[in-house]
């Protein structure tokens, strides 16, 4: 399944997002790419410091996206592919390949209000494809008293694009967690809070891929 984490807009929690995807992902037992469609770079970095076993390829072209990313799609059970903030023919291909897109949105008004702008291309890969990439909205960098108000639904709803319940909060451990090499789940009880908030938030965007009692293969053991 190759799942496109892409918004046109820059700055966002794209590649926050996207890591921390392929990274639950790999928690639940699955082979997991991540594809960097950005020249940036900056998400192909991160995983392999925090979970080398992630494998990383780097797609920062249109035709690159178009050729590779099939194939690419068969070799591990998901493809992450973080898009990247400005480049409209990169994402463009992307959602021509996707299986699936998370767009996330900053949760303030002015961004909602841009977001059909910000998914333009996700609609003309829905328009040529009959709908494909099935598409879902997160709202990311939620303020801690923020409330989901009705403009915000109707925004999307206009959209024709599902919000989901959960949110990423606007936490300082996930601008810390790169410079620490890790993911939020591999730093502890200072990272607690965030780690099970992106954990309820793929197993509500994922529930098939969830695996409640995955555990990490057992090393055979010779001898007694
Ligand atoms: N939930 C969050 N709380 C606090 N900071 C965040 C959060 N999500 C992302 N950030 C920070 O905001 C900045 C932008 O996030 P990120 O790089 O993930 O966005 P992006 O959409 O990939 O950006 P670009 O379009 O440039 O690729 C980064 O400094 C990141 O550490
Ligand atoms: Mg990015």
């Amino acid at each position: 399944m190759i799942i496109a984490i892409a918004n046109s807009k820059g700055g966002v929690g794209k590649s926050t997002l996207a890591v921390h995807l392929a990274a639950w992902l790999h928690e639940q037992g699955h082979s997991v790419t991540l594809a960097d469609c950005d020249t940036q770079q900056s998400s192909s970095e991160w995983i392999r410091e925090a979970i080398p076993e992630v494998k990383t390829v780097r797609l920062d072209n249109p035709n690159d996206i178009l050729n590779e990313l099939p194939t690419l799609g068969q070799e591990t059970d998901f493809v992450i592919a973080d898009g990247p903030g400005s480049n409209t023919e990169t994402s463009r291909a992307l959602l021509l390949r996707a299986d699936f897109a998370v767009v996330p949105c900053k949760a303030s008004m002015l961004e909602v209000r841009a977001l059909a702008k910000a998914t333009e291309v996700l609609r003309q890969a829905q328009d040529i494809r009959a709908g494909a990439p099935k598409a879902v909205i997160v709202l990311s960098m939620v303020g801690k008293n923020y409330r989901l108000t009705k403009d915000m639904k109707d925004a999307a709803t206009a959209l024709n694009l599902p919000l989901t319940e959960t949110a990423m909060t606007l936490r300082q451990i996930y601008a810390d967690a790169p410079g620490q090499q890790s993911v939020v789940g591999q730093l502890g009880s200072r990272a607690s809070e965030a780690a099970a908030e992106v954990e309820q938030l793929f197993r509500e965007i994922l529930p098939e891929a969830y695996r409640p009692h995955h555990a990490a293969p057992v090393t055979q053991v010779t001898g007694s």
